[in-house]
């Protein structure tokens, strides 16, 4: 039995190589994407992972506001990630705080060379990513919805874009690191990727791992992401292709 750093009464792993929320080391946390879910977006998708709540909507490619940050050879990104204030414990401000600010900035980093910017110059896609219910791994799962509500509105796309986080908790690499494990665990490494293309667009990594554990990780965090294209797939043919196309 391994307990965690600050709650000495969490167990991380425990001698079945157990987790606290009762996951395998190499399991995900329960996924569920829908697309096109707004009716005022070009583009929508809402996932559930664990307990992440996260909507997005896409609007574009459309006008550039203000006009001089348009760009004659390219269409640009724009994104926002926002948590309510009811999204985490203790209320959170609704004004953007600096780690707001620095997720919009690698979630929009992440999905940049999946889109074919090239092809709407003069143009921007708004992505708008509304954090209902965070625990741990929000912009994972939020990178994943930005994908789907992307592919939903019909920006011409390269590859989708699937993200997972792997971790090392109690001295084991593991799959998806929940919010006790973020806490209470030695290292956090969000991972997105490009299936398909089999490239990395995102990774960050918040602790401290040896060359091995290094490379042990972003495998494992890529197999993850393989597991979420699934659920994106899903979610786009569940849209456009249940219902004969009337969706
Ligand atoms: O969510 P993600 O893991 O991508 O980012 P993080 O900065 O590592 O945050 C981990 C978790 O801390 C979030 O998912 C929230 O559950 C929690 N958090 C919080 O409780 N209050 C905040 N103001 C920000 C984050």
């Amino acid at each position: 039995m391994i307990l965690g750093g600050r709650d000495t009464d969490l167990v991380l792993l425990d001698e079945n190589g157990i987790r606290c929320d009762g996951r395998k080391i190499d399991e995900p946390r329960k996924i569920m994407i829908k697309a096109g879910v707004l009716k005022n977006a070009d583009g929508s998708a809402y996932i559930e992972f664990g307990d992440n709540k996260i909507v997005v909507g896409v609007f574009g490619p459309r006008d550039v506001h203000p006009k001089h940050l348009a760009n004659t050879d390219t269409g640009i990104l724009r994104c926002r990630y926002h948590m309510s204030p009811f999204s985490v414990e203790e209320r959170k401000k609704p004004a953007p705080s600096r780690r707001e600010i620095e997720i919009s900035k690698v979630i929009k980093e992440a999905l940049k060379p999946a889109v074919m910017l090239e092809q709407f110059p003069r143009t921007v896609v708004d992505i708008f990513i509304e954090v209902l219910q965070a625990d741990g791994g929000s912009r994972c799962a939020a990178l994943a919805a930005a994908s789907v509500a992307l592919a939903d509105a019909g920006i011409p796309m390269r590859d989708m874009v699937s993200a997972c986080a792997a971790g090392k908790v109690a001295d084991t690499i593991v799959l998806d690191v929940n919010n006790e494990e973020d806490q209470a665990g030695q290292a956090d490494m969000p991972v997105g990727y490009m299936p398909n293309m089999e490239k990395i667009t995102l990774i960050q990594l918040d602790g401290v791992l040896t060359p091995e554990e290094y490379k042990k990780c972003v495998e494992t965090a890529i197999g993850g992401c393989k597991l979420v294209y699934e659920i994106q797939k899903k979610a786009l043919t569940d849209k456009y292709f249940s219902n004969g196309g009337n969706n």
